[in-house]
């Protein structure tokens, strides 16, 4: 039974209660996708060690839609301050309230970074697996960066990453908001014609460089960076917990992402669908890890 809609973003949202925890439900209403995607990227989350929000598939049985659930990353008394509002802290000529979330020029790496520097990490109940050595935010968020080039996730806009409030301390909230990645919302037959193609320009290889992030180099820049550039930007200033991020990201094989694609529901994911996903993944993979030789 839904107790309130959450208008914020762009999907149909309501918040519920499952016994003592707040739970939203993220509807699936566009045929697009965002339901296994985001489901797909929390495990790939678990297995980086990222701080994230669990999703699990799910389906509003009053009105039979297809969707994801998630607790709350902030019951009562704790508040979420998205990277719009920590931005405009620090600038006060941030666009916070700009309508055009993903043409943000002011939406920079060294900004975002600024607001790190000033963040307390996620709070040790969401931090159960980070890679030794990796304690800052900056260091963490730059996972989320690495996170979002893996799975091309072109959605991290400035209310897409944001930090807890508890009325004393923020720290960074954990990543959420991942369903618009994975190149979900392909049609089957293009993921065949990519998969298949002779034609180099159509190849996965040259679609997985496509990827834009929402962050910026500078304010002047008229282009959005591409999300390895993004990636490149943070690392170069947290190498060393970037480097962690990277060897986490080596340890993962093939067989392990094969796995949690399995794992969804045939009706949900087509089989070329759940192919294409599994190179496009690999292909950024090995993209990301040939980037670090010199
Ligand atoms: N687990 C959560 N805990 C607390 N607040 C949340 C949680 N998930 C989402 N929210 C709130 O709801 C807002 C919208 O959720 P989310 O970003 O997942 O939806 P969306 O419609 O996919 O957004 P977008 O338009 O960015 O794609 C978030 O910015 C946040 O304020
Ligand atoms: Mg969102």
């Amino acid at each position: 039974m839904a107790e309130a809609v959450e208008y914020l973003g762009t999907k149909s949202k309501f918040w519920y209660r499952d016994g003592e925890r707040q739970m939203l439900f993220k509807a699936e209403e566009r045929g697009t996708g965002e339901d296994w995607a985001e489901k797909v990227a929390c495990e790939l989350c678990a297995l980086l060690g990222l701080p994230h929000v669990w999703y699990e598939m799910a389906v509003d049985i009053n009105e039979m839609r297809p969707g994801v659930v998630c607790g709350s990353i902030t019951p009562p008394p704790l508040a979420l301050v998205h990277g719009n509002q920590l931005l405009l802290k620090l600038d006060p000529n941030y666009p916070a309230e700009s309508r055009h979330r993903y043409r943000t020029s002011e939406h920079t790496v060294p900004a975002v970074f600024e607001v790190m520097t000033r963040l307390q990490p996620p709070t040790p109940g969401w931090c159960p697996d980070l890679p030794s050595g990796v304690d800052s935010a900056a260091g963490i968020f730059s996972g989320y960066v690495m996170l979002d080039a893996w799975i091309a996730n072109q959605d991290r806009h400035h209310e897409n990453w944001a930090a807890v409030w508890n009325g004393d301390t923020l720290h960074l909230a954990p990543t959420f908001d991942h369903g618009a990645s994975l190149a979900r919302n392909l049609s089957d037959e293009e993921r065949y014609e990519r998969l298949e193609t002779r034609d180099r320009g159509r190849h996965i290889s040259h679609f997985a460089g496509r990827a834009r992030s929402a962050f910026y180099a500078d304010r002047t820049s008229s282009q959005p960076l591409s999300t390895f550039d993004a990636w490149r930007s943070f690392a170069g200033l947290v190498p060393n917990e970037s480097r962690r991020w990277l060897k986490r990201l080596e340890a993962i094989e093939t067989a392990d992402v094969q796995w949690v694609l399995d794992q969804v529901p045939p009706d949900r994911m087509s089989s070329i669908c759940r192919r294409f996903t599994l190179d496009l993944l690999m292909e950024n993979q090995r993209r990301l890890l040939d980037r670090r030789k010199p």
